[in-house]
């Protein structure tokens, strides 16, 4: 039975209810059978490919794919920044998840970026070394590889090496980057010293070589997390931080673990999704829309229907609503999630949705408004035996706090503006929350990272993230219901025009080309207040057909690559 015929009879049950799907194409890529990469970003995915075909494992690919991103997709991939892995290991049929969120230097407290007057002091938590938490890439990518991993650090390294020491030639996505940030580069000595020339950034055809950043890969290649975590890397990248307002400092960068932590795992009729458990609030919100939508007979609706939409709007709302307030870090902050999870819960959620209506968000629940930021990158590597990474890490904005470490050639990330800058002060409806995420030294601060895995009849079958900042769970989620929900082809499921609802601000994002006019009528007249927005995500998926062959797709929104063999 061919891939299409067997999705075709696949029926969803939603909430008791029977969901039948229209026959998905089977994707547009042929079905690989030896292993399978999709990134943002063609060398990496091209380098983890030649991992794979060398007989290295999907961990081996992974990290390699994460090294090679650091080079070249400095705007989010990263050693200067944070993540989180989901991964799947064959031999012991388990998922795991492993959260390498970055921390707060144990020097940052709670009120580091307002003023006397308790207001948030304009762009202290987004720009210069401030910005920074400790970085966990290096201890997150390491880890996969020590506890999964299957080739020597040295040759896993090596391809980010090469491409970092002997450079890259600029293609027009990245010199388009660079031309957009080309002025807050040149606010800092260090960054125009690596990401201008003569004062201009680089453009398509140039060759970026990164002689520091290549020394400090060769020191991890070496050393493993000493040649980052300690050591002269550590010594220079504390003395810059001294002198240029950053917090962190040898004792945090000594201190810093991944950690392996329980995955989110959720039911959704035949499905079965596991995503990130807090600090990333992916896998919880995830599974609260899930669990709302549950309770609705969507059968025979159509994704463009206004009914639909308005929908699984309304369960965005709603799950959103509870995300700042109840989650953050679970080492510092107690999370309800066997709560928020639970069907009573989500049954009581839903019936607060009326049909016909948008909710205000004013009458959903207290928080504060959760920020979007740039960008970040996902990546999905699967080998010959079934083994998965599905990974998303992220420096937060584009390229970070803009400040490039200097002698060490890397952008530092600006997390630190991802926890509640202002926890218990009143929002702009004078409502109270962000308690849960509040800084504090060694926290890790709430994210919406959220790499998932869907199994189907208990079988791993699509491998799926993005960027895109708070818009990453409802892409995420969006993806799942059009692919598995409405029978959709792997890339119509994709590059389908997203919309966004994330309670505060009380408005329905959407892209160009999401509704026609009729729906936005419908929706206004729903009382939905519709701001049309630019695109925004790169998603990055692999699929795994039922006859055990593996197709991808990367997101037309962005410039990735999704190659197998
Ligand atoms: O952890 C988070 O949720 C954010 N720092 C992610 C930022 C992001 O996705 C920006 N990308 N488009």
């Amino acid at each position: 039975m061919s891939f299409r015929q067997l999705v075709g009879a696949l029926t969803v049950i939603v909430g008791g209810m029977l969901w039948s799907c229209a026959p998905p194409q089977p994707g547009y890529a042929p079905g690989y059978r030896g292993g399978m990469v999709t990134s943002a970003d063609s060398l990496a995915t091209q380098a983890g490919l030649d991992i794979l075909k060398k007989g290295g494992n999907a961990f081996d690919a992974a990290v390699t794919v994460g090294f090679v991103l650091a080079v070249t997709h400095p705007q989010a991939g990263n050693i200067g920044g944070g993540g989180f892995a989901l991964i799947y290991v064959v031999d012991s049929s388990k998922v795991y998840a492993l959260d390498f969120r970055e921390t707060a230097p144990h020097r940052a407290s709670r009120d580091m970026y307002l003023d006397n007057d308790g207001e948030a002091i304009d762009q202290l938590s987004t720009k210069g070394f401030l910005a920074s938490g400790t970085p966990g890439t290096v201890a997150g990518l390491l880890e996969i590889l020590n506890c999964f991993g299957s080739l020597p650090r040295t040759e896993i390294m090596q391809p980010a090496i090469d491409l970092a020491e002997s450079g890259f030639i600029v293609d027009s996505a990245l010199a388009a980057r660079f031309a957009n940030y080309a002025e807050s580069f040149a606010q800092f000595a260090s960054t125009r010293k690596y990401f201008l020339q003569d004062g201009q950034p680089f453009t398509g055809g140039d060759t970026l070589i990164q002689a520091d950043l290549a020394r400090v890969l060769k020191l991890i290649a070496e050393k493993g997390k000493a040649g980052f975590y300690s050591g002269e890397t550590a010594g220079r990248l504390a003395t810059e931080m001294s002198k240029h307002g950053g917090l962190i400092d040898e004792f945090n960068l000594a201190s810093y673990q991944a950690v392996w932590r329980e995955p989110i795992q959720f039911d959704y009729s035949r499905l079965t999704i596991y995503s990130i458990s807090p600090p990333s609030s992916g896998g919880v919100i995830m599974g609260e829309i899930f669990g709302i939508l549950a309770n609705f007979e969507i059968s025979g609706r159509q994704p463009t229907d206004p009914w639909y939409i308005h929908l699984l709007t309304e369960s965005c709302r709603l799950a959103y609503a509870d995300r700042s307030v109840y989650l953050g870090d679970p080492d510092f902050a107690y999370n309800p999630t066997e709560l928020l999870l639970s069907q009573d819960y989500l049954y009581t959620r839903s019936r607060q949705i009326d049909t016909t209506q948008a909710l205000p968000s004013i009458r959903v629940g207290a928080g504060l408004e959760v920020k979007e930021s740039e960008s970040t990158t996902h990546y999905c590597v699967i080998d010959s035996a079934g083994n998965i990474v599905s990974l998303t890490y992220t420096i937060n904005s584009n390229f970070g706090c803009k400040q490039v470490v200097n002698g060490l050639g890397f952008f530092m990330n600006n997390e630190m503006d991802d926890f509640s800058i202002k926890p218990g002060m009143p929002n702009q409806f004078g409502l109270i929350g962000g308690e849960a995420n509040a800084i504090a030294p060694g926290k890790r601060m709430l994210s919406s990272m959220s790499p998932t895995i869907v199994f189907y009849n208990d079988r791993p079958t699509m491998i799926v993230g993005t960027p895109g900042g708070s818009k990453i769970i409802t892409s995420v989620t969006a993806t799942i219901l059009n692919f598995f929900g409405f029978g959709m082809s792997l890339d119509s499921a994709i590059n389908l025009p997203h919309y966004h609802h994330q309670w505060l601000p009380d408005k329905l994002y959407y892209e160009k080309g999401a509704f026609d006019t009729t729906q936005i009528r419908v929706l206004t007249d729903m009382g939905h207040n519709l701001q049309q927005r630019s695109d925004y995500g790169d998603l990055q998926v692999i699929v795994i057909q039922p006859d055990g062959s593996y197709v991808g797709a990367s997101d037309r929104r962005g410039n990735g690559y999704a190659a197998g063999y």
